[in-house]
């Protein structure tokens, strides 16, 4: 009997590949036979990742919300053999400021990526793994800003809601055609989204780990571990879910 943990032969798309979490599920996928295409916006790291990367990979360079740029994806995913999964894990989270205080051009900003290029690559998955009539998944990464009030990010909080609502309608629209489709929503991995939010508010680090009962922030790799599960058939009858993966974060309220 094969491992149900292992993703033999199986294509998948990360977006933001190049560093922090889609780096790291990137490297977990292929590590248990998955292939991987690449998909960020700066080229040459997602290059350096692929070349060390055991099984055939692609890279694709370039924004989530381009529909060119989604369209290579799906196509390089088609060249490596057919694609069973996609992570839309790019996000951005540049402002730290009261929701008052946050000018409309910056929802624009961070809902243009963490939003709508998320829904339009999960659209046009849907669409492919449709078509292929073989199941598929897809795992949207949100967070826990979505799930509970934290302050100075409204609006990623927001986008971060909107994913997981997109989940639950995906997995009740595709679940009779086999795709799969979840949240993950990590608590605080430590990163350099999470660097730059600290380098804007020095005490937030200390706030952050004095709050989590196992008390330090995620790693990369503890992020990527539950993402690569969730593609597996391990997973086969998880769907609809947002997954926390916060080291009990948010269970101390
Ligand atoms: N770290 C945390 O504590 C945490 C907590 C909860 C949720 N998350 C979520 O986890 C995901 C990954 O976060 P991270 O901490 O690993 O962030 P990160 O280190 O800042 O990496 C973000 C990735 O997204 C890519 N990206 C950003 N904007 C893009 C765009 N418009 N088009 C294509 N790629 C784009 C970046 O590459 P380029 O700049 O080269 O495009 C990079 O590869 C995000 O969705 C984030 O909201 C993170």
């Amino acid at each position: 009997m094969s491992d149900p943990f292992r993703l033999d032969g199986r294509t998948v798309i990360v977006t933001g590949a190049s560093r922090g979490i889609g780096a790291a599920t990137a490297r977990a996928i292929a590590a248990r036979g998955g292939k991987v295409v690449l998909v960020a916006r700066s080229e040459a790291p997602l290059r350096a990742i692929a070349d060390e990367l055991p099984t055939p990979s692609a890279v694709v360079a370039g924004d989530v919300a381009d529909t060119q740029v989604i369209g290579d994806a799906i196509t390089a995913g088609e060249e490596l053999g057919g694609l069973w999964g996609l992570v839309n894990n790019a996000g951005i989270n540049p402002h730290y400021q009261p929701v008052s205080a946050t000018p409309l051009s910056a929802w624009d900003e961070v809902l243009q990526v963490n939003l709508l290029g998320a829904a339009a690559f999960a659209r046009a998955m849907a669409l492919y793994l449709s078509e292929a009539g073989e199941g598929g998944r897809i795992i949207n990464i949100s967070s826990i800003g979505g799930l509970t009030g934290l302050p100075n990010i409204g609006a990623y909080n927001a986008s971060k809601a909107a994913l997981d609502g997109l989940t639950r309608s995906l997995a009740v629209e595709l679940g009779p055609e086999g795709i799969l489709c979840n949240s993950i929503a990590p608590g605080t991995i430590t990163t350099e989204m999470v660097d730059d939010l600290m380098a804007a508010n020095p005490a937030l680090k200390e706030k952050l780990v004095a709050k989590a009962p196992l008390g330090r922030l995620g790693s990369v790799d503890e992020a990527a571990g539950p993402i690569v599960f969730l593609l597996t058939d391990a997973a086969a009858f998880i769907t609809g879910q947002t997954i926390v993966v916060d080291g009990g974060r948010l269970a101390a309220g």
